[in-house]
């Protein structure tokens, strides 16, 4: 009777133990898929790619000498306010994303 007692407060323990690692192994995946939706640009690329966004303009106005953007933040801007002309409705993620693409193809801030 001792015996089996034993076995099974030894299996709480173990299970518990189980328990904390998977919280702690699923918490470093979160933490670390939140850091690549930040601005993920090979995303960002099929994204852009696959959309409208060369209907009105090609990827000049990027790279003109003209061009209004100044920064990662205006671009952010931009990319959201183009997105709203075309309704893709692209997520806070999606945004940043084809953000982090222009800016590594063509801004490079
Ligand atoms: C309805 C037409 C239209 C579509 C579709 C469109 N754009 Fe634009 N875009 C414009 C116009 C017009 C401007 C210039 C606005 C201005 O005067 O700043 C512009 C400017 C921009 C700029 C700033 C260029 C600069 O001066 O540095 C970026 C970045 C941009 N667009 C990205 C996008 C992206 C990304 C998409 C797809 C989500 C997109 N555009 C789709 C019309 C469009």
């Amino acid at each position: 009777m001792k015996n089996t007692n034993m076995l099974a407060t030894k299996k709480t323990t173990s299970s518990k133990t189980l328990g904390l690692t998977l919280g702690l192994v699923l918490s470093s995946v979160l933490i670390s898929s939140m850091a690549v939706a930040s601005g993920n640009a090979a995303n960002g690329k099929t994204l852009f790619t696959g959309s409208k966004c060369g209907t009105c303009h090609g990827t000049e106005v990027y790279t003109s000498k003209d061009r209004k953007v100044k920064s990662l933040a205006a671009l952010e801007a931009a990319v959201r306010l183009n997105d709203s002309k075309l309704n893709t409705n692209w997520f806070d993620e999606d945004v940043k994303d084809v953000t982090a693409y222009l800016n590594q193809q063509y801004y490079k801030f």
